[in-house]
């Protein structure tokens, strides 16, 4: 293997270390993937505005997330069954996440457990949490992720139903046997059946919730105390919706351009989210994220933060935990140049005038 100088190359190697099932449910989005292969071309669509002669001797990338500190606006998002591409799984992003001093969000069908995955050691985490139909089941979830230490809750809301990965529909996609959902080993939901086409589109009907609404955030507000992170918001309604119900915080994600085709890309939805959340909760984004200029645009958009979903578990397949430290460690890297070159020594210093969008180049000047 030669010397991997970015996040991307990583990906050819999980395609050729990985059976196909596995790297085909990791890489895959919905339908036509035109949202997949936008949510990339997106970012490549906006430009920068470098400010120059600023001294950038030092650069602080730190910042706070609902009130945790973290060494920089870069985190890793849920991703499911991290164990199909490396026996250490989410242990190994667990750690790596904690030596980088960044947040990992665990996802509910990790094949390792909340207890498990606290019991790696010191490190900020959140737990994403899909809402099963049975409501105990969440309950009893959710309970168990305050008492492992985990210091909010994603709540994913794009997800009443699974988007249509046809990969996963023509490799009749199951968890493979030797691996269980872990969090729900104990309630027999551990288990996912071999099916006709996807065998998580038919465990997502069988026990996802397609009835939840408003106001079942307000009833997980009712069962936990924890923050509440809304991840899956693309709409100015639906961000005005959510600072009404009381969260912590909203995640502008198309989950990876795994559910609805067609939507736009993260980044740019992010402008209308912001403008509408006013300032009120933080709004973070996921979705393409892949070079420090990436993590940069979305800051200079009025993202508090961004996270990371496929590189982690491409760099898993490769390297194990070494492969997720150097995903960080690369974004950091790049992200810190990008402040660099750009004239920003703090987050703070980023602002909307270091970018030039589409929209901004079809106005006679540019937006200062
Ligand atoms: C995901 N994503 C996801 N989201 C979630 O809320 N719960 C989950 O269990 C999963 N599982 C999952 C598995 C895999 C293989 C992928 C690729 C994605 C979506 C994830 O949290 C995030 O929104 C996207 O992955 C971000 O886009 P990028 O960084 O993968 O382009």
């Amino acid at each position: 293997m030669g010397e991997i100088t970015n996040v991307t190359e990583y990906q050819a190697i999980a395609k050729q270390k990985l059976p196909k099932m596995i790297y085909d449910y990791y890489a895959s989005g919905a339908e036509d993937e035109w949202t997949l292969k936008e949510n990339r071309e997106a970012f490549s669509r906006i430009l920068f505005r470098p400010r120059i002669l600023i001294d950038v001797s030092k650069i602080d990338m730190t910042t706070s997330v609902l009130g945790f500190k973290i060494s920089m606006p870069i985190m890793i998002a849920p991703s499911a069954m991290q164990k199909m591409a490396h026996p250490d799984g989410e242990y190994a992003t667990a750690r790596a996440a904690s030596a980088a001093g960044t947040i990992m969000t665990l996802s509910s069908w990790a094949t390792s457990s909340v207890e498990e995955v606290a019991s790696t050691g010191p490190g900020i985490r959140f737990f994403q949490l899909y809402v099963y139909k049975d409501r105990k089941v969440v309950e009893q979830l959710v309970r168990r992720a305050e008492r492992a230490g985990f210091k909010a809750i994603a709540l994913t809301v794009d997800t009443p139903r699974l988007g249509r990965r046809e990969a996963d529909i023509k490799n009749r996609f199951v968890l493979p046997p030797y691996l269980t959902l872990k969090n729900f080993e104990g309630l027999d939901l551990g288990k996912m059946d071999q099916a006709n086409d996807s065998g998580l589109a038919s465990y997502v009907a069988g026990q996802i919730d397609r009835t939840l609404s408003w106001k079942d955030v307000k009833w997980l507000q009712s069962i936990t105390s924890l923050p509440i992170l809304v991840k899956g918001v693309i709409t100015a309604e639906d961000a005005r919706l959510a600072v009404h119900a009381g969260a912590a915080g909203i995640i502008v994600s198309n989950h990876g351009a795994r559910q609805l085709d067609y939507v736009p890309a993260t980044i740019s939805a992010l402008e209308e989210v912001v403008t509408a959340a006013q300032g009120r909760i933080p709004v973070y984004l996921d979705g393409g994220v892949r070079r420090g200029t990436d993590v940069f645009k979305a800051l200079a958009l009025g993202a508090s933060g961004i996270f990371i979903g496929r590189p982690v578990v491409f760099a898993l397949a490769a390297e194990g935990e070494a492969g997720v430290r150097n995903v960080l460690r690369m974004l950091r890297e790049e992200f810190e140049l990008t402040m660099a070159l750009s004239g920003c020594t703090t987050l703070a210093d980023i602002n909307r005038s270091h970018i030039l969008t589409e929209g901004d180049r079809l106005r006679p000047t540019p937006r200062l």
